[in-house]
């Protein structure tokens, strides 16, 4: 009501280019609001992305203390409402935000934390489509891939359409790349244009032969500006960039303001069908050769969430390297998919196993 309320006394001018957004697309859901969720509605409401934000968690005093703090810098800055709620409350949301997740326990596997998260999506995903069926899902959630490929099965069996279910893939990568060689060419990141595709983690793909600087292919303006770019300087770029996260973990725990900023660049898509190139995650049917898998790619992302992939011409290393990189992934979710059969198996022995005793209880019983 209150969102009503201010487009009916809010002047053209005073919104800006938002002004014709019907208000029921200004809602953002997030779900998981640790570090990254509530960073990334602290990017949202310094830019003014949306409206309404509404946290969930299973951690309801830390969500009603990030509301709060998050409350207290909209003064500042654009007109938002951060609310805390349940599911019922993400009701008429555009995208919600999926940063939900379990942290490792030592000496836990990585496959078996991935197992750990694959339960908490198969709660959430649905619950979070029962009250808001139109919503584009983002997930965040590490192994993010596989987390979008699992988010993908659960919102399919749920009946929502495919595009409507995206990743923050390889964002956050493709932004260490452009950082770091802007600085390296003394041009400002953003007049980069350099993709990180594949996993989101060691085996992701750097594609120096696709990079440009303002249009121009990235050899002929280090040429013309006579900027030495040999392979030890790209080994240390690629090496930079591939084992980013590490070093801020190591430094400080746990890493949020880089992929606060990009979910917030790929809400702002969604919610302004600003039809952008960005290399999200998503389901897809064959990539680099590698079937039925969730890699990132290039995509262009507009208000229904994923439009279509960027057709990109990749030969030899490259090619080879995002096709092992989709392996990777692949195997990930072959991995969850047994640990599931596994379970399944197991409960299916256990209740056969109390089905016996309790024959042979009725047996006892009967003789
Ligand atoms: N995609 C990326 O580029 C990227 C970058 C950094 C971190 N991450 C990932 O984002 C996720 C969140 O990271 P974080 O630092 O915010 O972790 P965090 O531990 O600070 O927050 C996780 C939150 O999830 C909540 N949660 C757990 N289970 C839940 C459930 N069933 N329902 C609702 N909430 C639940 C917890 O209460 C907690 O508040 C992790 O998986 C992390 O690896 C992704």
């Amino acid at each position: 009501m209150l969102v009503r309320g201010l487009l009916r006394t809010t002047t053209r001018a005073q919104l800006g280019r938002r002004w014709y957004i019907a208000t029921d697309q200004l809602k953002v859901g997030i779900v998981g609001t640790g570090m990254v969720g509530a960073t990334a509605a602290y990017a949202m409401i310094l830019q003014g992305i949306g409206r309404e934000i509404v946290l969930v968690d299973l951690n309801k005093k830390r969500t009603e203390a990030e509301a709060d703090d998050l409350n207290h810098a909209v003064p500042f800055t654009k007109p938002e409402l951060v609310t805390v709620g349940d599911y019922p409350d993400l009701d008429g949301c555009k995208v919600v935000v999926v940063a939900a997740g379990v942290s490792q326990k030592p000496g836990e596997t990585r496959q078996a934390l991935l197992g750990r998260n694959a339960k908490v999506f198969e709660t959430v995903i649905p619950k979070i489509l029962q009250h808001s069926p139109k919503a584009t899902l983002l997930v965040a959630t590490n192994p993010v891939d596989v987390m979008t490929h699992l988010a993908a099965r659960f919102a399919a069996a749920h009946g929502a359409p495919a595009s409507h279910v995206l990743g923050t893939g390889t964002c956050l990568d493709s932004a260490r790349f452009s950082h770091l060689l802007g600085r390296h060419l003394g041009v400002d990141s953003s007049s980069v244009h350099g993709y990180v595709v594949g996993e989101h983690g060691d085996s992701e793909v750097l594609l120096w032969s696709l990079v440009t600087v303002g249009g121009v292919p990235l050899d002929d303006y280090c040429q013309a500006r006579q900027i030495l770019l040999d392979d030890a300087i790209k080994r240390d770029i690629d090496f930079k960039v591939r084992r980013a996260a590490y070093r801020i973990i190591e430094g400080k725990g746990s890493t949020y303001y880089g992929v606060g900023a990009a979910i917030a660049a790929i809400v702002h898509a969604i919610i302004h069908n600003e039809k952008c190139v960005l290399t999200i995650c998503a389901p897809m049917a064959t990539v680099a050769g590698v079937q039925n898998t969730t890699v990132a790619m290039p995509f262009l992302v507009g208000g229904d969430g994923v439009i279509a992939v960027l057709p990109l011409s990749l030969q030899g290393e490259e090619y080879a390297q995002l096709s092992k990189s989709a392996e990777v992934i692949k195997e990930a979710i072959a991995g969850i998919d047994e640990m599931e059969i596994a379970e399944e198996n197991k409960q299916h022995n256990q209740q056969g196993a109390t089905n016996n005793h309790n024959n042979n209880n009725n047996n006892n019983q009967r003789a």
